[in-house]
């Protein structure tokens, strides 16, 4: 396990995010540990870091929570068919990473912080968004919570079925719209506001709060996280979305 990736898990553990990356942990583990390794091995999906301007960073970070929906939205539809083939525990998994990476990160320490105040200051049908925005959020983290709790048990309990598919389904339904209004037209108006030159500054800044949040790359390590949920319910091969012809 490479140093950076330690110190991403320690990093998570103590800001008392360890269950988004046990599962990295249990992999990193497996395939060894070996120093001697360290210089000429690196692990399939690792790379070196690219610099991301602070709109490319939150735009992939909404990349990761719809992946998050797409796992709620594929959930549903099979609670509806058949409850057993949805294990509660990778649905909290889902929901925990909606926590951790989206709600008390992306959401609570970027866009509340430097994106939603700057955007609300500035001339423009923009500002007009940012009530609903943060309403949003609220909501968002009402949900996240009702299926936090919902999962936590062994089995769903079948009186809970219907209700917790409509819910997620509410979720995504929101958070498509929420994110594709922040894409094209929240950020392009913040990025307008701050200008070129306080824009590196920024990325910088969302940088340190990511390492101070997660101990390293808090996008790699959701990315895997997400991987890894993916897999475990069967929809990590992008093909069976491959919609069939029209007829
Ligand atoms: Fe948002
Ligand atoms: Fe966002």
């Amino acid at each position: 396990m490479d140093e950076k990736r330690r110190q991403l898990l320690t990093g998570i553990s103590l800001a008392g995010a360890g269950v988004l990356l046990n599962a990295c942990r249990s992999t990193s583990n497996s395939s060894g540990s070996a120093t001697n390794e360290e210089k000429t091995e690196q692990a399939p999906g690792e790379h070196e870091p690219v610099e991301v301007t602070a709109t490319e960073d939150l735009m992939r970070e909404h990349g990761i929570l719809r992946r998050a929906l797409l796992v709620y939205q594929e959930s549903a539809m099979r609670l509806r068919q058949d409850a057993a083939s949805v294990p509660p525990d990778i649905l909290e998994k889902a929901a925990t990473l909606f926590r951790v990476f989206g709600e008390d990160y992306h959401e609570k320490k970027l866009e509340e912080v430097y994106i939603f105040p700057t955007v609300k200051k500035s001339p423009g049908a923009p500002a007009s968004y940012v009530d609903v925005l943060l309403a949003q959020h609220t909501r968002g983290r009402e949900i996240t919570e009702y299926v936090l709790a919902i999962t936590k048990a062994d089995r769903i309990p079948s009186n809970s079925i219907e209700p917790l598919a409509r819910a997620m389904e509410s979720f995504v339904r929101m958070y498509a719209h929420h994110a594709a209004i922040e894409d094209t037209v929240i950020f392009p108006a913040w990025k307008a506001a701050v200008g070129e030159a306080e824009l590196d500054a920024l990325a910088a800044k969302f940088e340190e709060i990511e390492t101070e949040q997660f101990g390293g790359d808090g996008f790699d390590a959701a990315l895997q996280r997400m991987e890894e949920i993916e897999t475990s319910l069967g929809m990590s091969n992008l093909d069976m979305f491959t919609a069939p012809a029209p007829h």
